[in-house]
């Protein structure tokens, strides 16, 4: 499978499984860091691949990111670098604390922020006069957003493909909660030593050898100027 036509399934998917099409979406270094330390931003790709990472924006309904990629990186979430349509941003914020001038605010389509509190808030009302919709969704024991749910929810607003940017903890719960479908990776030729994308996935494993691992298949991969980009799918 080419990377262009990672999207072209998302209708038959949405149709059989009730949700969109997930794609995790990230770039890290070649020891695995995607930043140096939690909440601080690292730009990692080349030009090469970050035109690669707007296309792939183009052929998603959604973008979603976690409020910490946006409380440390301040993303837009837009499409600037290659011409398209942008996608509907989508940010997990179960605490409401998006700042009132996020980049996010002013791209085309304003943010869906999904939250876990009760609506009618000061915040919201100040969210929603700058153009976001607050949505408040079920949350998991946790108190995090239920990414079933949420994703359910999208489907039914006819969101057919979600690019997951990020960041740690937000790829985390994507994968342990088996909601990932693609992957698209970008490695950069740098170590970095800081933090890493997944986070304790097998908890308590002692043996290595008793460990399930997670399976993904390598499909595709490309070098992007100074950047190798691989995709494949996550079983
Ligand atoms: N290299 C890259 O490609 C890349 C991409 C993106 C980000 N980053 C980096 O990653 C770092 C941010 O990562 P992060 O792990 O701190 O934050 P994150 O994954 O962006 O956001 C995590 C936050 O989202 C909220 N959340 C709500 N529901 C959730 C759910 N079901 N699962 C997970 N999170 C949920 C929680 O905050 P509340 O409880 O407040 O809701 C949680 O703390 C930054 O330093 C950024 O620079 C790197």
């Amino acid at each position: 499978m080419k990377i262009e036509t990672l999207c072209a399934g998302a209708h038959l998917h949405k149709k059989l499984t009730g949700r969109p099409l997930v794609t995790i979406s990230y770039a890290q270094s070649i020891d695995g860091s995607i930043t140096t330390r939690r909440g601080v931003p690292l730009s990692l790709s080349g030009r090469e691949s970050l035109r690669l990472w707007h296309r792939l924006r183009v052929c998603h309904d959604a973008v979603l990111v976690g409020i910490g990629t946006v409380l440390a990186d301040d993303p837009q979430l837009n499409v600037r670098l290659v011409t398209g349509t942008d996608p509907q941003p989508v940010i997990l914020d179960a605490k409401l604390r998006f700042p009132l001038r996020a980049l996010a605010l002013k791209s085309s389509k304003p943010p869906w922020i999904i939250t876990t509190r009760r609506l009618n808030s000061k915040k919201q009302e100040r969210l929603e006069s700058r153009g976001a919709q607050v949505i408040s969704l079920k949350k998991t024991p946790d108190g995090w957003i239920d990414l079933a749910y949420m994703l359910k929810y999208l489907a039914q607003r006819g969101i057919e493909s979600v690019m997951v940017e990020g960041g740690a903890r937000v790829i985390t719960s994507f994968i342990k909660a088996r909601l990932a479908d693609y992957f698209v990776i970008t490695i950069t030729p740098f170590f970095v030593g800081g933090l890493h994308v997944i986070e304790k996935l097998m908890p308590g494993a002692k043996q290595s050898k008793n460990i399930n691992l997670d399976k993904a298949r390598i499909i595709g991969n490309k070098r992007y100027g100074r950047d190798l980009v691989i995709w494949g799918t996550i079983e």
